[in-house]
């Protein structure tokens, strides 16, 4: 198992290139289940999540790879679907693949997709993407931990989902493109990854509109056509190595990325006292002195992103004052905090929210990364404390992080992988 050697202290400067987003290629790579015949995708980032969704597209009989020519891209070809059953032992190791239940059950009339059980991070359950199906017309059923959804034909319904789904908006999003008749989502999810993909829908041949708000009509029916897409530049990346650059006092540009896709965290950033600029393609973020401490909410769009809260929070850490960082989106997303407290974080956590009070500085320790964005967290704390922090564990940070290391040593900093 592979593990992060971090020695902290050196400020980060310079300018690094976003990947693609992971989150907008999962989402992606499911709908090319929806086409009879090719999806190219560009600007992929090289994380072992899409490893994992190429390899399920494999196994339910689609051809599905990295193109040769493109360590970026990947071609996927669905024309044929032989098999559309994704086993546990895909689905366990990442949630996503359930999004490839919409899909399919349009594609072949049922499909079977083991429950995904419960993760690091809460619960998780999948019941809203299970209604959003059930009113378009499927039949569900679950057998011995497998979900079973089918429906000779797919039709339009009208779907209100009781809380804002982002891959359960996506898995509905998919299905009504290929289903009869009109769909209604009420209570959409409105991230950025919910546009992207509604855009790659349309380029298909679909007919989705209202993609960005709260409500979003899917007329269906036609069959798609295979697109060629880029996927744009990943915010949550971004964050990531704005916050690298901040908390170590320096001055980072990351680049490839919309700036609009990052505003809550740049305001959050601002009014710790970093300095934030953005161009059309580009943030960049430093901080001369101490953060200050800032509260904090996590919230669906156009909230505070739940996947930056544990790097929000190592680097409020040492802010010079106290801050309150409340988790809305997920209920047990604080695990990084025993870690984060070994190295010196003076937090205490109650119900959902989490103190900080922030220290002078954090001193390096080993660490255990619990999942994959509070791997990230532990690695900025390393990059701001003082002396040697291994991370280990680092699976959890490949998952979702093209080359970490590689992007943070570009900018400066003093870290290696240790296999
Ligand atoms: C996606 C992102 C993930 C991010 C999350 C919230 C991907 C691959 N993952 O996950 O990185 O942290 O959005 O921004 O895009 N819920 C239910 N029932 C359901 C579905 C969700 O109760 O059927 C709950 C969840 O437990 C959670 C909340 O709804 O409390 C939001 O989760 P959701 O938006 O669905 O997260 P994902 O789409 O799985």
């Amino acid at each position: 198992m592979d593990r992060f050697l971090v020695r902290g202290g050196m400020p980060l400067c310079g300018e690094v290139a976003a990947s693609g987003s992971k989150n907008s290629a999962l989402a992606l790579m499911a709908a090319a289940l929806l086409v009879q015949g090719t999806t190219r995708l560009r600007n992929l980032p090289r994380v072992r999540d899409l490893d994992a969704m190429l390899e399920l597209l494999r196994a339910l009989g689609a051809e599905a790879d990295w193109d040769p020519a493109d360590e970026h891209a990947a071609v996927i070809d669905a024309s044929r679907l032989t098999r559309p059953e994704a086993p546990y032992d895909v689905v366990r190791k990442m949630r996503a693949s359930f999004m490839v239940l919409g899909p399919l059950v349009a594609r072949c009339g049922v499909a079977r997709v083991s429950e995904p059980g419960g993760c690091a991070i809460g619960v998780r359950p999948v019941d809203q993407h299970l209604k959003g199906l059930e009113a378009m017309g499927a039949k569900v059923s679950l057998d011995h931990g497998v979900v079973e959804a089918s429906a000779p034909r797919l039709r339009g319904g009208r779907v209100a989902f009781d809380m804002a789904t982002v891959n359960g908006t996506q898995n509905v999003m998919m299905a009504a493109s290929l289903a009869d008749g009109e769909t209604v989502i009420e209570n959409a999810a409105r991230e950025p990854e919910v546009v992207e993909l509604a855009n790659a829908l349309c380029r298909m041949g679909a007919d989705v509109r209202g993609a960005g708000s709260d409500r979003v009509v899917v007329r269906g029916g036609g069959s798609l056509r295979g697109v060629e897409h880029r996927v744009s530049g990943d915010r949550i990346e971004t964050g990531t190595l704005l916050i690298a650059g901040v908390v170590t006092g320096g001055d980072v540009t990351v680049t490839g990325v919309d700036p609009s896709h990052l505003e809550a965290v740049l305001d959050k950033l601002r009014e710790t006292g970093a300095d934030l600029e953005t161009r059309p393609d580009a943030v960049r973020a430093r901080a001369a002195e101490r953060l200050a401490g800032v509260n904090v909410v996590t919230a669906p769009w156009p909230g505070f992103p739940t996947d930056m809260q544990a790097q929000l929070m190592a680097a409020l850490c040492t802010a010079s004052s106290s801050s309150v960082i409340s988790e809305t989106v997920f209920e047990n997303r604080f695990m990084h905090v025993p870690e984060l407290q070994r190295m010196g974080a003076d937090i205490s956590v109650e119900g959902r929210a989490a103190h900080v009070r922030g220290v002078e500085r954090l001193a390096g320790a080993p660490v255990m990364a619990t999942d994959l964005r509070a791997s990230a967290g532990l690695v900025l704390a390393g990059l701001a404390a003082e002396g040697e922090t291994t991370v280990n564990r680092v699976y959890h940070i490949d998952r979702g992080y093209e080359r970490i290391e590689e992007k943070l040593r570009s900018l400066g900093a003093d870290i290696r992988r240790e296999r």
